[in-house]
C-alpha cells in the first residue's frame, strides 16, 4: 500500500485525481499533506486545517467491480471506517451527523469529501478525502469543532492514525463488495447523530421545522418523522440540522 507524503499541495483530493491513471495509483493508494493551499469541503466550502497537527489525506478506491446502485454506500462505508478507527483509539461519544460529518461529544472532529468517477454509467472509482482534527487544540471562531486531542487529552501519531483508517476502510469496503448493504445501513443508522431525538431543521428557504431523525434511504436521503406523523425523505443540501 502506497502512501504519498507531501509537505504541501492545493488539495489532496485534487492531487490524487490528477494522478489517477498513473500505474502508481492502485486500490487504497493514499496522499497525505502537511498543508493544503486550497483544501475543499462539502458544498464548495473551504477546508482549512492547522498544518502538520491534523490528518489531511485522500484515498483512492477502485469500485469498478462493486455492485453499487447508490454512491451513498461509499459515504456510509467511509463514515463507519472512521467511527471504527476512533473507537479503537478510545475516543468516546461518537456519532455521524448526516451525511458524513464525524462528531465526538457533539462537536465535529472529522469531515469527509468523496468524489466519484463514473464510467459507462457505472461507479468506477472514488477519491475519499478525509480531514481529521488530530492534535490541534485551538479552534478560534469554530465553537463547533474539536479534535482527538481536545476530547481525549492525548497526543496522537498522525501516520499511525492514517494506517488504521486505511485498514478500516478495507474492512467496510469488503462488506460492500459482498453486497452486505443491509448490515452496513443498519450500522450507519445506529450511529446517526440525534436519531429519535426531537430536532429542529432549516429548509432551503430558511423555514424551520421540527421532527425526529429515523434513518436514511438507500440513496442517502435523511428520513424525518414530521409532526403530522408522516416520514418524509430529504435530499442532501435541501435541509440543515440546527439542533
Ligand atoms: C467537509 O466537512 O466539508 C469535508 C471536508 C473534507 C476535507 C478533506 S482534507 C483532505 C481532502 N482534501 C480536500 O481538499 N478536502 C478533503
Amino acid at each position: 500500500m502506497l502512501i504519498i507524503k507531501l509537505n504541501a499541495t492545493d488539495s489532496t483530493n485534487s492531487y490524487l485525481k490528477r494522478l489517477c491513471g498513473n500505474e502508481l495509483v492502485t486500490d487504497y493508494t493514499a496522499v497525505m499533506a502537511k498543508k493544503q493551499t486550497n483544501g475543499r469541503g462539502q458544498m464548495g466550502t473551504v477546508w482549512s486545517a492547522q498544518s502538520a497537527k491534523n490528518l489531511t489525506f485522500s484515498v483512492y478506491k477502485d469500485v469498478s467491480t462493486y455492485n453499487l446502485e447508490h454512491p451513498f454506500y461509499i459515504s456510509m462505508a467511509t463514515a463507519l471506517a472512521l467511527i471504527k478507527t476512533l473507537k479503537s483509539l478510545s475516543i468516546n461519544k461518537l456519532s455521524v451527523k448526516w451525511p458524513n460529518d464525524i462528531l465526538s461529544e457533539n462537536k465535529k472532529i472529522c469531515g469527509i469529501l468523496i468524489e466519484n468517477v463514473v464510467k459507462q454509467n457505472k461507479f468506477a472509482s472514488s477519491i475519499i478525502g478525509i480531514g481529521l482534527n488530530v492534535n490541534q487544540v485551538e479552534f478560534e471562531n469554530l465553537p463547533q469543532a474539536s479534535s482527538l486531542r481536545v476530547v481525549s487529552g492525548r497526543v496522537f501519531d498522525i501516520d499511525e492514525v492514517a494506517q488504521i483508517i486505511i485498514k478500516n476502510l478495507k474492512y467496510y469496503f469488503d462488506m460492500l463488495k459482498k453486497d452486505e448493504f443491509e448490515t452496513l445501513k443498519n450500522k450507519y443508522e445506529s450511529c446517526l447523530f440525534r436519531k429519535n431525538k426531537p430536532s429542529t431543521f432549516k429548509d432551503a428557504e430558511g423555514v424551520m421545522f421540527s421532527g425526529f431523525i429515523k434513518g436514511v434511504s438507500n440513496s442517502g436521503c435523511l428520513q424525518i418523522l414530521l409532526e403530522d406523523d408522516i416520514i418524509k425523505e430529504f435530499e442532501f443540501k435541501t435541509i440543515t440540522l440546527l439542533y
